[in-house]
């Protein structure tokens, strides 16, 4: 099972310990992680904050970055994958035209991550793209919780790592579980593993409503996850 942190593992306090003491109840029959818009430093105090234990894998910046619990080891060769055509440099140099852009605080830059804050509003959005396209750089552009513009590498993206994790643990698509609310859990809601939707979840998500293999549960938060691996047979009652 892999859940983003903010606004679907972390929100409800109940909900959340009565998760972990089902997956500390499951911990030889279920693996579980983070997928993340959060660096690795914002990660580790989040666990400190609402108190939570190591999980097995964690995907953080936006799926830039893969480190595996509990020695918090990098996966280099991710990295190397996903450098490919990444030219942040052209990138901020070509989205410094658009002032309505606010950079985001230092910990939110990473190598494969380049973070805004942005008001979307007047087309904003579609500036961005056509901006980027016009210099035909390759990249993506992830806009989540109405208020943070994510460029991040053609190769990344939370989902894009749930996968590669798939492939390397040969894990089946029908036994992993992925759990989101907002923009940048889209891609990995809407690929080939089980999504989850929370109740509480931003507009961005609602293009996802009638998609196959996406269950929007009719829970908030954490009780939505517990919704979600029952509803897909991977806990039973
Ligand atoms: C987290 C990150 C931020 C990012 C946002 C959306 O809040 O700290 O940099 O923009 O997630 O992915
Ligand atoms: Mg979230």
């Amino acid at each position: 099972m892999i859940t983003d942190i903010d606004n679907t593992l972390v929100g409800d306090n109940d909900s959340m310990r009565q998760l972990f003491e089902i997956l500390e109840e499951h911990k030889d029959d279920i693996a579980w992680g983070v997928a993340t818009g959060r660096s690795l430093e914002l990660t580790l105090e989040a666990m400190t904050e609402y108190d939570f234990s190591m999980p097995d894998i964690l995907v953080c910046s936006v799926g830039t970055e893969v480190y595996y619990g509990p020695d918090l080891r990098m996966d280099k060769g991710w990295q190397k994958h996903i450098s490919y055509q990444w030219k942040p440099e052209r990138i901020k140099e070509t989205l410094s035209l658009l002032d309505f852009l606010v950079f985001q605080e230092i910990e939110g830059q990473r190598s494969f991550k380049i973070s805004y804050y942005l008001e979307e509003k007047d087309n904003r959005l579609a500036m961005v793209h056509e901006k980027i396209s016009e210099q035909r750089l390759r990249c993506q552009v992830i806009y989540s919780h109405g208020q943070f513009l994510d460029i991040i590498p053609l190769r990344a993206s939370k989902g894009k790592a749930v996968d590669y994790l798939r492939y390397k643990y040969e894990f089946s698509p029908r036994n992993v579980m992925v759990a989101g609310d907002s923009g940048n859990d889209e891609d990995m809601i809407s690929g080939k593993a089980r999504g989850l939707v929370v109740a509480n979840h931003s507009e961005e998500l609602l293009t996802l409503k009638d998609k196959a293999n996406t269950y929007f549960s009719s829970s908030n938060y954490a009780a939505g996850i517990i919704d979600g691996l029952y509803h897909y047979g991977l806990l039973q009652k």
